[in-house]
């Protein structure tokens, strides 16, 4: 059979599609603290995904519900639920990538600092068990307080001799979702067109929304920037307020974890230009945990996009985050480093 040229390259360009879908890695992710407020409804919209193969569900309650009721969406994740630390090894070996929600959420009247005695332990745990179970496994940690959190993750994982700093990462990525929103909102603009670069970290003041930076480019009066930028710091206590006791952000939380988690798998499957901010260990500023846009890869960090240009206004507010990312570190390493 001799075919025309044309014929031949479409023929050349259907191989190649073929052979980037066959040599797609299966992606398998799990999540601990599946069965919370965040963990279900993140666990919903991964198993929505093709790019999840293998999902596996971990708490210390009601796993065996949540999984069985989400097995029967009809796709191809398999799932499947894991219940107590005795699972955990089953859980977690052989993940590529581990989403954690798990511990307490805030009250009304609480910082997320008021979190720490419970949260901190339950990371520090769930950090031992990734060492040993899935160590090279890319790390999106929920828990709050994120600014401490991820530092303790980090010392647990250094103690175990598996740390790779270019996989952990501190999930932000509510904060840039919000601020796209808000900001949409505020220009009337489609929300899925806006882009707001968010840095520093995750509580209060170390929220920096780079507005300056934002795509579309927008422009507002100084009084607005500064409530837009206040609101966006403190758009955890709305929910918060706002839920009057029955717990903090969920859906909104699963919606940008999911998008996290999806980035990571993009990153694994080899897709280039996957950038995402979140919370790691950075040499950018003088704190040694910083957001700032990053380009993922198949290792995690391919790349530190860096702070970029910022507005006088932008460095006075990560001038102020960084003695309280300093302090929050630094609580979550001694307590790591204390604590075993
Ligand atoms: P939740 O209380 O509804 O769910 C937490 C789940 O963790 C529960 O199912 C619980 O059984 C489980 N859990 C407790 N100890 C565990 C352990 N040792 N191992 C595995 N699972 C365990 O809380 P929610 O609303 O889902 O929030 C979870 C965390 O996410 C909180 O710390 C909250 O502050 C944080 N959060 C973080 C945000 C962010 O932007 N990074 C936004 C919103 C919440």
């Amino acid at each position: 059979v001799i075919l025309s040229r044309a014929a031949v390259s479409s023929e050349f360009a259907n191989q190649v599609r073929r052979f980037s879908i066959s040599s797609k890695k299966n992606v398998k992710v799990a999540v601990c603290g599946a069965s919370g407020g965040i963990g279900q409804p993140l666990a919903l919209l991964l198993k929505q995904s093709p790019l999840v193969t293998k999902l596996s569900l971990y708490d210390i309650v009601h796993t065996p519900g949540v999984a069985a009721d989400l097995s029967h969406i009809d796709t191809p994740a398999v799932t499947k639920g894991y219940n107590g630390p005795e699972s955990l090894k089953d859980a977690l070996s052989g993940m590529d990538v581990v989403i954690i929600p798990a511990g307490v959420p805030r009250k009304p009247g609480m910082t997320r600092d008021d979190l720490f005695n419970t949260n901190a332990s339950i990371v520090r745990d769930l950090a031992e068990a990734c060492s040993k179970y899935c160590p090279k496994a890319m790390v999106g940690i929920i828990s709050n307080p994120v600014n401490s959190t991820v530092p303790i993750f980090s010392e647990v994982a250094k103690k175990a001799g598996t740390l790779d700093k270019k996989r952990i990462f501190g999930v932000t990525t509510l904060d840039v979702v919000r601020s796209n929103a808000f900001i949409a909102e505020a220009k009337g603009l489609d929300p899925r067109k806006v882009n707001i670069p968010v840095i520093g970290g995750h509580a209060g003041i170390t929220i920096i929304p780079l507005i300056s930076q934002a795509t579309p480019s927008v422009k507002f009066e100084k009084n607005e920037l500064e409530a837009l930028t206040a609101r966006i710091q403190d758009a955890g206590t709305e929910v918060v307020k706002a839920k009057a006791g029955s717990g903090s952000a969920t859906l909104s939380m699963a919606y940008a974890g999911a998008r996290f988690a999806f980035s990571l798998c993009r990153a694994i499957n080899g897709e280039s230009n996957v950038v995402e901010c979140a919370y790691i260990a950075s040499d950018v500023t003088e704190a040694t945990y910083f957001s700032t846009p990053l380009k993922l890869g198949k290792d995690g960090v391919a790349q530190n996009l860096g702070l970029g240009k910022l507005s006088a206004y932008e460095q006075d507010l990560v001038k102020a985050a960084i003695p309280e990312l300093q302090k929050t570190i630094k609580k979550g390493e001694d307590f790591a480093n204390k604590s075993s």
